[in-house]
């Protein structure tokens, strides 16, 4: 993780973005800090990078690489804005241990657009991630990439519309793709938690899920019953002044897989 200290809203580049309404730092940091305890507090172990000034997005820990099996595929992004981050995670990344790294041919924004199962990656396309960043990862990873096609620009990485139940099920807003993608999705995982448009516009499905524990949008109310229902246990979290700048609980969160 990234904690928020030089976070801004001062470009726009997805429509969440607003620099005439900006952000309050302050409130972000706050917030920041209450999802960085409840992962301590879930028993998970965090790491963080230091945050970079002029790089007000840095927080979004989850666009900075995809590591899989100790392996790192390094981000290339779509926006020049953010051109810095790729090269200070990967450098934050061999530091710590993770040596096995690629650095990428191809324009993608790590964990935002790549989405790690047991059996398959679910990988975004259409606003960021270039579809040729698909097969260069599973080439490199060795684990098959199924390219979902995102049609909605407010819904404009995988991981805004779509998060993983642990190893083999999802939940996602159907909406946010395709229909060739949706049909995919339906074959791929007939028994997933299907969310509405109001709980997709509250950047409900930018959650984080042990399995067990879904960190999850305070607002994706409705979505948070369908979770109990289904047996997860949700921890719901305010982080709406990062949602100004198009980001949630997962953006914040990049998951370093040994
Ligand atoms: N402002 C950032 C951008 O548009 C937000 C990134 C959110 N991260 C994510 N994993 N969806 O790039």
């Amino acid at each position: 993780m990234c904690r928020p200290e030089y976070f801004a809203v001062t470009y726009a580049i997805n429509p969440w973005m607003d620099p005439a309404t900006g952000a309050d730092r302050a409130v972000a940091i706050r917030q920041w800090d209450a999802l960085h305890a409840a992962y301590l507090e879930l028993g998970h172990q965090v790491s963080l990078i230091d945050p970079i000034d002029g790089l007000p997005d840095m927080v979004f820990a989850a666009n900075g690489a995809l590591v899989v099996d100790g392996r790192v595929y390094g981000a290339r992004f779509a926006h020049a804005e953010r051109g810095d981050e790729g090269p200070a995670y990967l450098k934050w990344l061999c530091a710590n241990g993770f040596t096995d790294t690629l650095e990428p041919a191809h324009v993608n924004e790590g964990e935002g657009d790549f989405l790690t199962l047991d059996e398959v990656i679910l990988a975004g396309t259409g606003f960021r991630t270039d579809t040729a960043a698909h097969l260069e990862a599973q080439e490199f990873l060795g684990r098959p990439v199924v390219t979902l096609q995102l049609v909605d620009p407010r819904f404009y990485h995988i991981d805004t519309a779509l998060f993983p139940l642990g190893g083999d099920n999802v939940c996602y807003y159907p909406g946010a793709f395709s229909a060739g993608s949706q049909a995919v999705l339906r074959h791929l995982f007939p028994d997933a938690v299907i969310a509405g448009a109001a709980d997709a516009d509250v950047l409900g499905l930018n959650a984080v899920c042990d399995g067990a524990n879904v960190v999850i949008n305070a607002e994706a109310t409705g979505l948070i019953d369908e979770l109990s229902t289904r047996g997860y246990h949700p921890i719901p979290l305010d982080l709406s002044e990062l949602r100004k700048a198009g980001g949630g609980p997962k953006c914040c969160t990049l998951e370093l897989r040994r």
